[in-house]
Formats: C-alpha cells, structure tokens, sequence
C-alpha cells in the first residue's frame, strides 16, 4: 500500500549533503537543489572521473571530491548514486567512516534492484532509504517511490522526501517489495511511452508524414495527453471514452488495438519488468544468508 505525497519544502533538506557517483542522476538533483536555493557549502559530491569532476564543476560552487570517504566525512545525508554493480564495494568500503560519523547519517540509495538488506548489512546497519526514481528526474518532471527501513527517524524521512522533491513528486512505500511493481509502472514506464512514440511516427511516416512532422506532431501529443491526464481529477479512462465518438476514427483504432491483445500485452510486459526487479535483488545483493540476517533490522 502507498501513501501519496506531495513535494516536501525545501528547508526540510538535510543540513550537508554528501553524493556518492556524480553522474546523472546526482546532478539532475544537485541541479534542484541549487534552483530550490539550497545552501552550496553543504553539498559535496564525490566522483572518481575527471571528466565528471569538471562536469560538475560547471554546476555551481559546491565541494567536489575524488575520495568518496573525504566527501561524506560529517555529512547528514549521503546519496548513493553509483550503479548497482558497484555499490557493494563502494558502500562495504565506506562503513567504517559512516559508523564512526558522531552523529550517524543515513544512506539514500537510487540505485535499482539493490534491496534494504543489502543496503544494511554492506552499511554496517546505518538507517537507510531507498529511492526508485525515474529519467524524467534529469528534467525534474520524475516520480519517485521511496521506502524507509525502520532505523529512519522521522526527520530523516523528512529530509530524504525534501531530497527527492528536487527530481519531481515523491511518494512512500510502506512495503519494500512493492518497489518491483513501483520499478515496473514508473522506473522502466518511460521507455514503454518512447515505444508507443516510435512505432506512432513509424505508422505516420508509412501514411505519408515526413518524418519531421511525424515525429513532432507525435511527441506533442504525448505531452498534451500526459497534461491532460495529469490534470486534478483527471481519470485516463473517462479521457479516453470522451475523445471517443461511437464509429469514428479513436474507436477504429482502439478496436484495433484491443484486437492484437493490448492490454494483456500490457499487463505481461510489467510482470517481466517487476519479476526482472527481483531477480535483481538476488543478482547483486548479498546473499540470501545474510539477507536473512537483516531481514530482522527491517521487520
Ligand atoms: N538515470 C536514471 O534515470 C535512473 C533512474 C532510476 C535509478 N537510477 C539509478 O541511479 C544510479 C545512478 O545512475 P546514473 O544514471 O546517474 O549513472 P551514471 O551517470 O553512470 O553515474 C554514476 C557515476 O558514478 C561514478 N562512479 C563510478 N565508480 C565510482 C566510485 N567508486 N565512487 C564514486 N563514483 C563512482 C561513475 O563514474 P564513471 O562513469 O567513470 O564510471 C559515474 O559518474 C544507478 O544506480 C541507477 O540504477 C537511475
């Protein structure tokens, strides 16, 4: 079950700021936070490519770091934006400094199908949240579902939803394994829209479009659908059956698609995604024994 936010404001953010990996997902919301006014000298950021360093330091004046531990040396928040294939060695090689910090941060990891008791156990059991967020996060237009292990306090809960506010709208997971469907419906969702606009300006081209136009006149519709049906109130289905006149051109092609399977297809391409998120978790994570170990930290 979730329960929806709405962005949180930005004085909830923490007080420093440590990001681990400076790539895009960081400075998508390095970039927010900056806009949003939030204060330089707490951000620091640690990357070991120079050519990310210089990237970043075209973003603004904050504290850039090669050394991952020099960078979360008295952070409140650290952010683990580094691929899910590295974050084992990188957060194993940090736990000592982070248990050694007076005042204990806790860990925000964006990374996909890396689970909390992975999170816990590579840590040294810091309080950790998990974030799934999505592209849209480099142009601030993403939804993120967060979920907290029962070691966040409340502010830090705050400050973690503050933190992912700067990539768009946040909302909380009261169950972990609901991240699958979360990876499944919003993580991968964009890439399924792309589809459907790929195989619409092929299909227009084909009818004679150019290119060009194909691709414009495509494009903008999704935008003003999405606007459409993001609007307060809005219910996709009731869109759809109002630009739906009985025998006319939307219900051709609806039929037409509701022919080839469509929402069976649909239904069967997110259970492949949610199914690859648990798959994932077992690929990367720590093993199932030591799984089990934090399953008590999460409980
Ligand atoms: N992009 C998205 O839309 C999206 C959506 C949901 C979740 N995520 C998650 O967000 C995380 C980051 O994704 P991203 O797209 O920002 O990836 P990215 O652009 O590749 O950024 C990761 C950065 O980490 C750096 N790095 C490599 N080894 C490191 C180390 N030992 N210490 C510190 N930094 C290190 C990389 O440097 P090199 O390039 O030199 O290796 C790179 O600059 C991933 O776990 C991904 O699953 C991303």
């Amino acid at each position: 079950m979730t329960e929806s936010t709405t962005p949180a404001a930005s004085q909830a953010l923490p007080k420093t700021i440590a990001f681990i990996g400076g790539g895009n997902m960081a400075q998508a919301l390095l970039g927010g936070l900056l806009a949003s006014g939030a204060d330089s000298t707490a951000l620091r950021v640690s990357d070991p490519s120079p050519a990310c360093r210089e990237a970043l330091a075209a973003l603004g004046s904050f504290a850039i770091f090669e050394d991952n531990a020099a960078a979360i040396d008295g952070a409140e928040a650290v952010v683990l934006a580094v691929k899910p294939q590295m974050l084992g060695a990188i957060l194993t090689a940090l736990a000592p400094v982070l248990t050694a910090q007076p005042v204990t941060p806790f860990v925000l990891s964006i990374a996909a199908g890396i689970d909390c008791a992975s999170l816990l156990h590579w840590s040294g059991g810091v309080p950790v949240v998990r974030a799934m967020p999505n592209t849209p996060a480099l142009l601030r237009s993403g939804a993120t579902a967060l979920f907290a292990t029962p070691g966040v306090s409340p502010a830090q809960r705050a400050q973690a939803e503050a933190l992912m506010a700067m990539a768009g709208t946040t909302y909380w997971l009261e169950e972990e394994g609901d991240l699958a469907a979360v990876t499944a419906a919003s993580g991968s969702g964009p890439a399924y829209f792309f589809r459907l606009m790929e195989c619409m300006i092929d299909a227009a081209v084909a009818q004679g479009l150019t290119p060009a136009l194909a691709r414009a006149l495509v494009t903008e519709t999704a935008l003003g659908a999405a606007r459409m049906a993001t609007a307060p109130g809005a219910d996709p289905a009731a869109l759809r059956a109002a630009v739906t006149s009985p025998g006319g051109t939307t219900a051709a092609a609806l039929e037409a698609f509701e022919a080839t399977g469509f929402a069976p297809m649909v239904k069967k391409a997110m259970a492949a995604a949610a199914h690859r998120a648990d798959t994932l978790a077992e690929e990367l994570g720590v093993p199932s024994a030591a799984r089990a170990h934090h399953q008590g930290d999460e409980a």
